[in-house]
């Protein structure tokens, strides 16, 4: 094992610099391996020249542990065994991105994705003799083997912050104050963040809600003299219809959101509570990464090279009960991770008179 690839790929969020500075440590100090950082994920193994930057130690001298996003740039569109062409054709384009890792001369790959870039990868990597190694990052903390995924506690912090703030702005005006997070179908940011941020109601995906229901708790607090509240919606909540709020945008690309302005609008026709929505949408990925998400990537890149090293290939990390851990690669993303009923953060939120929908 010399040569050693790195690549970010889907969505990016905090922790992906702080990863890479860890593997790329692991790899030069303890076995003395070249590491390669891959430009945009697997688009840069499609492009020739292969896209790469050769890390060394300059690379991590400044402020990249600290910094959000992926300096080594990623890309969540373009599946490549269906890629759109610039001609509007589609091409599977596996091929190329197992001939660009042979052309670099790589021994070994190390992954850091969410559960769909790990799937694409595990695929072309049977079908090209890749070997690879897989580290959990995403905001939704929806990687089923892993208690946590790098980016997840940064965008928690995030929600919590912005709670924060409108807490007083709420409070200022009398007003109800809707949240909308991210988290793709799960609603881990939202109850975590509404636990911690002081949310009155916190919606996600996994259970289900009424506005005669948010409306009836807001009456609660009004009874007791409480005239503001907190309310925190995860992107995928459906509308009382059973339907997702999208937006599309010019390119055709469709993405969850609107949710919170929905919530808003039938509050206000069915109460006297007057809302505004704030959609945080992208400053929950691009954060400088919390202290906990540093040290979840640090430890994360540690074991992934070490893997590499024994030629353990085709596993992802995780973290359970305090330790990183490692399973094959389809284990590790064979289930969804959601909010479970029995989570006992439900119970807690339950416990602290949230509203959390139609479950007690
Ligand atoms: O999966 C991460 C995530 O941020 C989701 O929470 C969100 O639904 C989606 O990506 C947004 O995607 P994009 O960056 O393409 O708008």
């Amino acid at each position: 094992m010399k040569r050693i690839g790195i690549l970010t790929s889907g969505g990016d969020c905090a922790g992906l610099n702080a990863a890479v500075r860890s593997i790329f440590y692991r790899a030069k100090d303890k076995y003395e391996m070249d590491v390669f950082g891959i430009i945009e994920g697997t688009v840069g193994l499609m492009n020739r020249p292969v896209s790469y930057t050769k890390l060394d130690y300059n690379t991590f001298s400044g402020n990249l542990l600290r910094q959000g996003g992926t300096f080594l740039g990623t890309t969540n569109k373009g599946n490549p065994f269906k890629f759109p062409m610039s001609d509007g054709s589609f091409k599977d384009r596996t091929v190329e991105i197992i001939s660009g890792y042979h052309e670099l001369g790589l021994d070994g790959l190390i992954v850091i994705g969410g559960d769909g870039s790990m799937k694409i990868l595990k695929t072309i990597a049977d079908k090209g003799g890749l070997n690879i190694v897989a580290i959990p990052k995403t905001i939704d903390n929806d990687v089923g083997a892993t208690e946590n995924s790098i980016g997840f506690n940064t965008a928690v912090n995030v929600a919590t912050n912005a709670l924060d703030n409108l807490q007083f702005t709420a409070a200022s005006h009398n007003r109800t104050m809707i949240l909308e997070v991210m988290g793709r179908d799960a609603g881990h940011i939202a109850l975590n963040a509404g636990i911690a941020g002081g949310a009155d109601v916190i919606l996600i995906p996994e259970i289900g809600y009424s506005i005669d229901g948010i409306v009836e708790k807001l009456k609660k607090m009004n009874n007791h003299g409480i005239k503001h509240s907190l309310i925190i919606v995860a992107e995928a909540v459906k509308q009382e219809d059973g339907k997702n709020s999208t937006v599309k945008f010019a390119d055709g690309e469709e993405r969850l959101g609107g949710i919170g302005t929905y919530i808003a609008h039938q509050i206000m026709q069915k109460s006297s509570a007057e809302c505004r929505v704030t959609t945080l949408g992208h400053v929950q990925r691009g954060a400088p990464p919390t202290t906990q998400d540093r040290i979840l990537a640090s430890a994360f890149g540690v074991h992934a090279v070490d893997l590499l090293a024994q030629k353990k290939f085709d596993r992802m990390v995780a973290w359970s009960d305090r330790k990183v851990v490692d399973f094959p690669i389809e284990k590790g993303i064979e289930t969804y991770r959601k909010v479970e009923l029995e989570d006992s953060l439900v119970k807690t939120a339950l416990a602290l008179g949230i509203y959390l929908g139609d479950i007690s």
